[in-house]
């Protein structure tokens, strides 16, 4: 749907930019006179009515149809009659009167699209993917997604994405206990992307272990869970990867421009790519965005046997994360088994001339041995910028968590809360061992945390709970509760 008056305002008034499709996607289209007509009205009077707004950013003629025929999607055998077909219905009627009626944006013909080497080709390229060209779509549900040098690096990724389940809150009230196994008929059913659930066991199994609780109902959570940890953690390395090829090119790649994850938000409670449920809860993925897209971002990764961090800054002015200079990147060893960090590294970092750029590298082996950490299984690095509560915080574990040595159960609990103004409330959280992806719910009780899912090193922290209903301080005391992962194991 062209989307209505209240939602381009808002996206005007909030700085959001949009990427506007016209209403064409995964499909051939006919062109005779009656279905011209109908859609030169269409997007007349579309640009007419959405052309004032500034958060419009590029018109584009359909989602995927020049790479359904370049790569022969729906077996046609008339490729020279599919092609002069889509050349009149995108490029001589809608690019010519988008063209005609706004002169202020781009037009790309379809996304992925190759930009002018797909206008060279005929406007149909033979590889709209290719990743020196305009943007592509990715999709992979086979490949080990926690690892970063398991992606492409395009010039913009205009979609991407992992599935996940939707919380058991949410499914509990459109499904009875028989449902409440991940095997169930019911779970097929809600599942609408072929073989969905099998992916995502497969690809959280390359880095945890499965669940086994001998309780169905807590399986069946501890799978949702796992499922929300694979989605956050794949698109996150992914993610991080494109923000931090913007200002390079490296083998003829690199200058990633954009990143736009698929998708925002579900329309009924299943498992699906969202980071937003039905009804408007944050998913895992959700809380995660905030920090991979968060304007300062550092992002570290290793690369064979270096330890690399790059520094991500997308705004104009230094600002109360970031200063001009004088600014420090903390780099701690933690051993799994230890809440004191083993070793603590400090560089100092000036604001960098490019979007981009590297701040620190070292050997990790030679790392590990500065912090006396016995193996890359004992330990976990975590980063941040100037402050420990700071937003720009990061973490880097360095071998797949179920062959880590020394996780215990970390027991985090929530040893106070309390209530800072109507519809906020502070959560004190407490651990015994450093704790990943610390996962907090309100059952029953709409809103968000200020931070969730989220690697734990310090004894406590505090997390602020913003309630979008009228709730008060018993009630929220009784919804609220917390696990991490090793909870799912025995
Ligand atoms: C195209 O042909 C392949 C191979 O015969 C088949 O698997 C596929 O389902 C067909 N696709 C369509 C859209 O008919
Ligand atoms: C589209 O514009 C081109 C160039 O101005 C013109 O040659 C062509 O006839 C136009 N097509 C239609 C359908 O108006
Ligand atoms: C990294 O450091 C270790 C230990 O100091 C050393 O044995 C190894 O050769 C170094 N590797 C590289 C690639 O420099
Ligand atoms: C968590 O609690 C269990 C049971 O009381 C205890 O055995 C374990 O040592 C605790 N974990 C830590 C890290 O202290």
């Amino acid at each position: 749907i062209y989307e209505s008056e209240t939602f381009y305002s808002l996206a005007d008034e909030l700085g959001i930019l949009i990427w506007q499709d016209f209403m064409f996607a995964c499909a051939l289209y006919p062109v005779d006179d009656y279905f011209l007509d109908s859609i030169q009205t269409e997007v007349t009077h579309q640009i007419l009515r959405l052309q004032a707004h500034p958060s419009i950013a590029v018109w584009s003629g359909n989602n995927e149809n020049e790479g359904a025929i370049a790569n022969n999607w729906y077996n046609i055998t008339d490729f020279k009659r599919y092609k002069a077909d889509y050349v009149t219905l995108y490029i001589d009627n809608i690019m010519n009167i988008t063209q005609k009626l706004d002169r202020t944006r781009p037009f790309i013909p379809s996304s992925p699209s190759n930009g002018i080497e797909t206008q060279q080709e005929g406007w149909v390229a033979k590889q709209p993917q290719d990743i020196h060209f305009g943007d592509i779509h990715h999709y992979d549900y086979g490949t080990k997604s926690w690892e970063w040098n398991h992606y492409q690096i395009p010039r913009f990724c205009s979609e991407y994405g992992f599935e996940a389940w939707p919380s058991f809150e949410n499914l509990e009230k459109v499904s009875v206990k028989e449902d409440w196994n991940y095997n169930s008929e019911f779970c097929d059913h809600r599942q609408h992307h072929g073989d969905g659930n099998k992916q995502m066991v497969t690809q959280l199994g390359y880095y945890l272990n499965l669940p086994s609780n001998p309780d169905p109902v807590q399986q069946f959570k501890d799978y949702i869970y796992l499922t929300q940890i694979n989605q956050a953690m794949s698109i996150k390395t992914e993610t991080e990867l494109f923000r931090r090829s913007q200002s390079t090119v490296v083998n003829g790649v690199g200058m990633t421009m954009g990143a736009l994850y698929w998708q925002l938000q579900d329309i009924w409670q299943a498992p699906s790519w969202a980071s937003l449920e039905y009804g408007g809860k944050w998913k895992m993925l959700h809380y995660y965005a905030r920090h991979f897209f968060s304007p300062v971002l550092v992002s570290p990764y290793i690369d064979g046997a270096v330890l690399k961090v790059v520094l991500v800054v997308d705004t104009l002015s230094s600002g109360r994360v970031l200063q001009k200079s004088g600014n420090t990147l903390y780099i701690q060893c933690y051993s799994w088994d230890n809440l004191k960090p083993l070793y603590t590294w400090a560089q100092k970092v000036d604001a960098p001339k490019v979007a981009a750029s590297q701040i620190f590298q070292a050997n990790v082996t030679a790392m590990l041995k500065t912090a006396k950490c016995s193996s890359l299984q004992h330990c976990v690095f975590f980063f941040f910028l100037n402050d420990v509560h700071t937003e720009v915080r990061n973490w880097v574990f360095p071998v797949t968590l179920k062959t880590a040595v020394g996780m215990k159960k970390p027991n985090v609990t929530i040893s106070a809360v309390t209530q800072k103004k109507p519809q906020t409330y502070q959560i004190k959280l407490t651990t015994a061992a450093v704790s990943p992806f610390v996962w907090l719910e309100a059952n029953g009780i709409l809103g968000r945390f200020s931070d969730n899912g989220f690697l734990m090193v310090q004894s406590t922290t505090n997390i602020v709970f913003y309630a979008w209903e009228t709730t008060d301080l018993n009630s929220l005391k009784k919804a609220l509760s917390v696990r991490s992962l090793m909870d799912v194991y025995k």
